[in-house]
């Protein structure tokens, strides 16, 4: 394997390029490090030279960070510290050479790439729109823990702490706004040329290089500060990642670099090896696979254009479907309802579409995106449609009478889909004359804040009907899971068993307010009984009844007329989100024990997780990387536990059960 890091002598200046070979990005790793460390011995033997320039072989980037699938695969901490002995090993050496050094610096410089940049004397980058410039690592449950949270805050002082806090990516302008950089260049100069230049004036003493002292006795206010700004971001939990750049930054700032130094390895040596770390890694790859649904596609294959969408029925999900293929697309969109419909679905969608506007996230005015909607009764429209996306009531008599009437006056190419959540994808595919173009495309509730869509793949369903959906899902800007057709398909599957333990735990005798902790501890938005209350408490009791469960408490609920504080304005719960005593009397009660929280939390989390696993099985979904998607995308599962199965993975949960791991 040949060198990633390479000297080459320019007179008596050294030119470093480093590039590893067959990947797209530079990142760390063990040989990278090693051959960083061979060119470091060979310029401290090479005496007459007067400075070296670091720049990337790559085209677009210059460092981005660490392998983190390797960070993730961390075991032990002698594993752990090995690692960061690299990091801190290499850039101190680094930063010890007697000659200047100068980061030379286009396309990406993140995580690891920018503390390498950080241990050069000075950074000169060029711009471009790749040119970003940060410390991410906290949003991969980590902290930059290879110097950054003690050579930044050195370098620009208080701006550091919400940099790191945040990840922020900067752009290059901003960076050297905020003094990371010393220099920019506009995008077409050559780097190296200008790089020399620079170096020149360095060594020369010509080059006026802004390295203010800062002050930092108010260390402890700010950093007070910042904690509660991530507290309240993580809903009160104390994550390891952001509490670990905030104690090293805190603690290292107040001694000399070197001991600074000391304390950021050690606390980063602690959060690699947590949990949250490696469930938040597993997250950043899950988005990875989902961000690209091509990815997901069959290789060679050619999407059909999508022009004219219909979608039937413009009630709360087709309202939802209309606005994100509006302001993601521009094709022109047909809506279909009955009659007496027709003016509350088109002003209910201009009013979010306003809503929006006002918030500055559409790209064009309301109306040029109102005016490629039409709203019409009569299925007539259907006729041009290159898509149909049906979304009238959950009800499999009129979805009968829609899809015969419809499919009668399609193209035979169209693609049909319907966003049912509870009828079979089988069942209906009788009433469509082209079954392979028939599937699933199941949103989540309210679409245009929801990325979640579970595409569903029915006995006839061809793949290229797959591919097409997957395709739209893509230019709506929605994150796609495949499954095939279920009981809930992927999402309220998990969900099932989870909500119906909840209700027997309150039954046996432990508080709403205790179970829904219980969950919102762990770090999910609602607890069960709140979710519950939300989507509609006559929504589970349907399905209990469905597969023949006896429900009591839902049953006694619905009598009353208490379906939810948002559908009929009474539920579990007061408008002020405390329990409603008057529901009480209507829980019903069953023998059992009471629980402690974690009792709870366990025992529902583990009924979610024998679902997966099932769906696995029975071949229901292809990879649990989909069920941790479905999860964490549709219900906003923890995105620190890397979701369900990742999590029962990471907890010993798995091996417990079933004697390995689902990833
Ligand atoms: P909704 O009741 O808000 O809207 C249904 C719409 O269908 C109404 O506007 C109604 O006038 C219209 N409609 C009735 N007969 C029609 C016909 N013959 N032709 C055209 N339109 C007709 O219902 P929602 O909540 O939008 O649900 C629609 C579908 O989406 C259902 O299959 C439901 O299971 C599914 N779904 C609902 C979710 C939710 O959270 N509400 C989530 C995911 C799926």
């Amino acid at each position: 394997m040949s060198e990633v890091f390479v000297l080459e002598l320019d007179g008596n200046i050294g030119i470093v390029r480093f590039s590893v070979e067959q990947e797209a990005m530079n990142t760390w790793s063990d040989q990278a490090f090693l051959s960083f460390n061979r060119v470091l011995t060979q310029i401290e033997g090479e005496k007459n030279l007067r400075g070296v320039i670091f720049i990337s072989g790559k085209p677009d980037n210059f460092l981005a960070g660490a392998n983190l699938k390797q960070l993730s695969q961390i075991a032990s901490r002698e594993e752990a510290r090995y690692v960061m002995d690299n990091f801190h090993g290499s850039f101190s050496r680094l930063a010890a050479l007697p000659m200047p050094t100068l980061a030379a610096v286009h396309g990406y410089c993140l995580g690891g790439g920018l503390e390498f940049a950080l241990a050069c004397r000075a950074i000169i980058a060029k711009e471009g729109k790749t040119t970003l410039i940060g410390l991410p690592e906290c949003n991969v449950g980590l902290f930059p823990g290879g110097g950054g949270t003690q050579r930044l805050p050195r370098l620009i002082g208080y701006p550091a702490v919400e940099l790191i806090l945040r990840g922020t990516m900067l752009t290059a302008a901003k960076a050297l706004e905020l003094g990371i950089l010393d220099r920019l260049l506009p995008p077409e100069t050559d780097l190296l040329a200008e790089a020399k230049k620079f170096l020149a004036a360095i060594i020369a003493d010509q080059a006026i290089l802004t390295r203010p002292t800062h002050d930092f006795s108010q260390i402890d206010a700010i950093i007070d500060k910042a904690r509660e700004q991530a507290l309240k971001l993580s809903r009160g939990r104390e994550l390891p990642g952001p509490m670990g750049a905030l104690k090293s930054i805190r603690e290292g700032v107040k001694v000399s670099l070197d001991k600074g130094l000391m304390i950021e390895k050690e606390n980063f040596i602690d959060v690699v090896l947590t949990n949250e770390a490696k469930g938040s890694i597993n997250t950043f790859f899950l988005k990875g696979m989902t961000d690209k649904p091509k990815s997901l596609m069959t290789k060679g294959f050619t999407p059909k254009t999508i022009d004219r969408l219909v979608v039937l029925g413009l009630g709360t999900m087709g309202r939802g479907i209309v606005i994100d293929t509006l302001r993601h697309t521009k094709m022109l969109v047909t809506a279909v309802d009955i009659p007496e419909a027709l003016t509350a679905g088109r002003d209910g969608v201009k009013k979010i579409l306003e809503g929006m506007a006002e918030k500055k996230k559409l790209r064009e005015p309301v109306n040029d995106l109102m005016n490629r909607l039409e709203v019409v009764s009569g299925y007539e429209s259907c006729r041009n449609a290159d898509l149909i996306i049906e979304a009238v009531f959950e009800d499999i008599k009129l979805k009968e009478t829609v899809y015969r009437e419809v499919s009668a006056l399609a193209r035979p190419e169209a693609i049909i889909a319907s966003n049912t959540s509870s009828i079979p994808i089988n069942s209906m595919a009788p009433f469509v004359l082209y079954p392979e173009r028939f599937g699933g495309l199941h949103f989540f509730s309210p679409v245009w804040l929801m990325q979640l869509v579970e595409i569903i793949r029915g006995d006839k369903t061809g793949q290229n009907t797959i591919d097409n959906l997957l395709h739209y899902a893509a230019l709506i800007q929605k994150r796609p899971i495949v499954c095939k057709d279920y009981p809930g398909f992927v999402v309220n599957a998990l969900l099932s068993p989870y909500i119906m333990f909840s209700l027997k735990y309150l039954e046996e005798g432990n508080s709403i307010e205790k179970i829904d902790g219980a969950l919102t501890d762990f770090g999910m938005p609602v607890g069960p009984i709140q979710l519950i209350d939300s989507v509609g408490i006559d929504i589970p009791y349907k399905v209990a009844l469905g597969k023949g469960e006896k429900q009591d408490t839902l049953k006694n609920m619905v009598a009353s007329g208490r379906l939810g504080l948002r559908k009929s304005g009474r539920g579990f719960f007061l408008p002020d989100g405390k329990v409603d005593p008057e529901a009480l009397p209507f829980i019903a009660t069953r023998p059992g024990r009471t629980m402690t929280p974690e009792e709870i939390r366990q025992g529902l989390l583990q009924e979610m997780v024998k679902v997966g696993k099932r769906l696995l099985e029975l071949g229901i979904v292809a990879d649990p990387r989909f069920i941790d998607v479905g999860m964490i995308w549709g219900v906003g599962f923890p995105a620190d536990t890397g979701g369900p199965l990742k999590w029962a993975d990471l907890t010993g949960l798995s091996k417990e059960l079933w004697g390995r791991n689902f990833y």
